[in-house]
C-alpha cells in the first residue's frame, strides 16, 4: 500500500551464506537462501515487504547500514561474530537510527563467554537468540508492532 512503512531490510553478516554446512547444533540444517524463503513467508503474513542482503565484509555491511534510512523502514539484523566486537558495525547501526531487532540462530548466552557480549544490544528495540530460524518470525513480530503495520485482510 503507498505510504506505507512495512519496508525490512534482513542484513545477514560474516559466515551466514554457510548455513547448512555449519554445526547444525547451534544453526540448524537451513541454507540462507531456504532461510530467506521462510522469512520473506513470514514477513508477507504480517504485512511487511523484505529485502535481503549478506556479506562476509565488514566495509560492505557498514555500507549498506549507511544506505539503510533510504532503503528500508525497519532493520533485521543478525551480524554474526561481529556482532560481538564490531563497534564500526555499532556506530553505522547508531548513524542509520533505523528501529533495528538482532537475531541469533543459536543460544549465544549458553555458549562461549565471548558471545555473551554483543556491541549493538543497547541500539536495537529487541533482541532473539536460540530461537532457530522462527527467532526471525518474532523478530518480524516485533517489528511489525513498532511499525504500526497491520497483517493485510484476507478478503
Ligand atoms: C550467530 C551467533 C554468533 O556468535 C556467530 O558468530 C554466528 C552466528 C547466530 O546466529 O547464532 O556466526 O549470530
Amino acid at each position: 500500500m503507498i505510504g506505507t512503512r512495512n519496508r525490512v531490510e534482513v542484513l545477514h553478516g560474516v559466515n551466514l551464506d554457510m548455513l547448512g554446512k555449519r554445526d547444525p547444533q547451534h544453526y540448524g540444517t537451513l541454507t540462507l537462501i531456504e532461510l530467506e524463503v521462510r522469512i520473506r513467508h513470514w514477513a508477507r503474513a504480517l504485512g511487511l515487504e523484505t529485502s535481503f542482503f549478506h556479506t562476509n565484509s565488514e566495509g560492505e555491511y557498514v555500507e549498506r547500514l549507511h544506505q539503510a534510512p533510504e532503503l528500508a523502514d525497519a532493520l533485521l539484523l543478525n551480524p554474526g561474530a561481529w556482532t560481538h566486537y564490531s563497534y564500526a558495525i555499532r556506530d553505522a547501526l547508531e548513524l542509520a537510527g533505523t528501529p533495528a531487532v538482532e537475531v541469533h540462530l543459536s543460544d549465544v548466552d549458553s555458549r562461549e563467554e565471548w558471545r555473551r557480549r554483543s556491541v549493538i544490544s543497547d541500539l536495537v528495540i529487541g533482541r532473539v537468540s536460540g530461537r532457530g530460524p522462527d527467532g526471525y518470525r518474532e523478530a518480524l513480530e516485533t517489528l511489525a508492532a513498532r511499525l504500526g503495520v497491520e497483517p493485510p485482510s484476507a478478503a
